[in-house]
């Protein structure tokens, strides 16, 4: 046999210490000289690093513009840009039950923990097996007389079948509320996420295609859901009211300044690099779909635009001589590709969650989720910033996958 596998001490296809993927956030000293520098010296100059400010107001505008909505409200984080999203759709002080939100299975923990910050409780649904976004026959079957609203997840970047869930929610009156904290950019037939629903919400978090470090994104058309997250965010006051005048309860949920202004810098490149990210998927997908065990990330008829911020493979052991995902997810790593299993269960199996289930049943209600128990199974992530590289390093990755295959079998 030629060259052993990494993981037997041979030789890896890529070597990481000279050879590094390109680092998130991309950064350069000429970025720094001629974008970031000058925007963070004019918020110094300016007297206003809080609210109030004009580099707030110019994000929220250009972003605003970016998804195609009506209003962007600037969040320190995703989590509390969809606990602030909850609060406007339904019109929630959290201070009373909020009624059922059908969140899909297969998701970070933040998109449950906000809906149950609110007072609302999740009900848990299974997903599609090939997109791993909420499945709408199973948000129909889970409505019952309490629920109030669905909240699909562009999971990765895919966007959820929002024709199907827009149909459903009309049909029963509930609200629409997308966590879109991996899909900065995604289109669902050439619209943008984050206008698709009643209102939407983004994470600036490091890892995310767009990123401040921290930071999140509220988008809506709803003048009535921008006043109350308006309110939410920025103790209770109406959007021009007075200083000291509090039509609504509410919380200080204000950024800094000096994020926007790195966030106006990075949106610019946005649009670029999911465009480079997208041409690389789709060359990587091509590549691997020969490969036996390997199922490629399945693009549903209506996307127009994937986020990528996950490339998110299937593996099938039986395609590798029978060795574990975890095997394999080790050898890729070991080759200079990083992966990840991504998420362990599905969330309602998740300790913090399974606890709360036990101790108040009446905030969450899980059906049967058979799909997200397969996928949790199968994955295999791969990371956003791997797609900003060359095609010569994704013909690197399908080497290192194919030296796997060639070894185990
Ligand atoms: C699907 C999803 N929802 C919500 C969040 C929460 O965002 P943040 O970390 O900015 O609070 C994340 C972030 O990882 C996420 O992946």
């Amino acid at each position: 046999m030629s060259n052993p596998l990494a993981v037997s001490g041979g030789t890896p296809v890529r070597n990481t210490a000279t050879d590094p993927w390109p680092e998130w956030p991309l950064h350069t000293t000429e970025e720094w000289e001629s974008k970031i520098e000058p925007l963070l010296k004019e918020v110094y100059f300016s007297g206003h690093e809080g609210s109030g400010g004009a580099m707030i107001k110019r994000f929220s505008e250009q972003y605003a513009q970016y998804t195609g909505t009506n209003y962007a409200l600037f969040m320190p984080h995703g989590t509390d840009s969809i606990s602030a999203a909850v609060a406007g759709a339904l019109d929630l002080d959290g201070f009373s039950a909020g009624g059922e939100v059908i969140v899909p299975n297969y998701t970070f923990v933040a998109t449950a923990s906000a809906v149950l910050e609110r007072r609302c409780t999740v009900v848990f649904v299974d997903i599609s097996p090939e997109t791993f976004t909420i499945d709408p026959e199973a948000v129909e079957a889970a409505i019952g007389p309490e629920t109030r609203a669905i909240l699909p997840v562009h999971l990765g970047g895919h966007p959820a079948d929002m024709g199907a869930l827009r149909e459903i929610a009309q049909r029963h009156e509930l609200a629409i509320i997308e966590d879109c904290a991996q899909a900065h950019g995604a289109e669902y037939q050439t619209k943008k996420v984050g206008a698709l629903g009643d209102v939407g919400a983004f994470s600036f978090q490091a890892s995310k295609n767009l990123t401040s470090g921290e930071g999140g994104m509220v988008t809506t058309n709803d003048k009535d859901i921008h006043d109350r997250v308006s309110a939410f965010m920025n103790v209770g006051r109406a959007p021009d009211g007075a200083r000291w005048e509090y039509p609504r309860l509410g919380w200080n949920y204000r950024p800094s300044e000096y994020l926007a202004a790195i966030l106006i810098a990075r949106l610019e490149l946005l649009e670029a690099q999911t465009q480079h990210r997208n041409r690389n998927a789709t060359y990587l997908s091509d590549a691997l779909k020969s490969i036996a065990g390997i199922t490629p990330p399945q693009l549903a008829p209506w996307v127009t635009k994937h986020g990528y911020h996950l490339y998110c493979l299937k593996y099938n052991r039986e395609g590798f001589g029978g060795k574990s995902r975890q095997a394999f997810v080790d050898a890729l790593s070991a080759e200079g590709v990083p992966c990840s299993i991504g998420y362990r269960s599905p969330l309602s199996e998740e300790p913090g969650m399974a606890h709360v289930a036990q101790k108040y049943p009446n905030l969450i209600r899980s059906l049967p989720c058979p799909n997200a128990a397969s996928v949790c199974e199968q994955s295999v992530w791969l990371f956003q910033n791997l797609l900003l590289g060359s095609e010569t390093d994704m013909d690197q990755i399908v080497e290192a996958i194919t030296k796997i295959h060639g070894a185990w079998n």
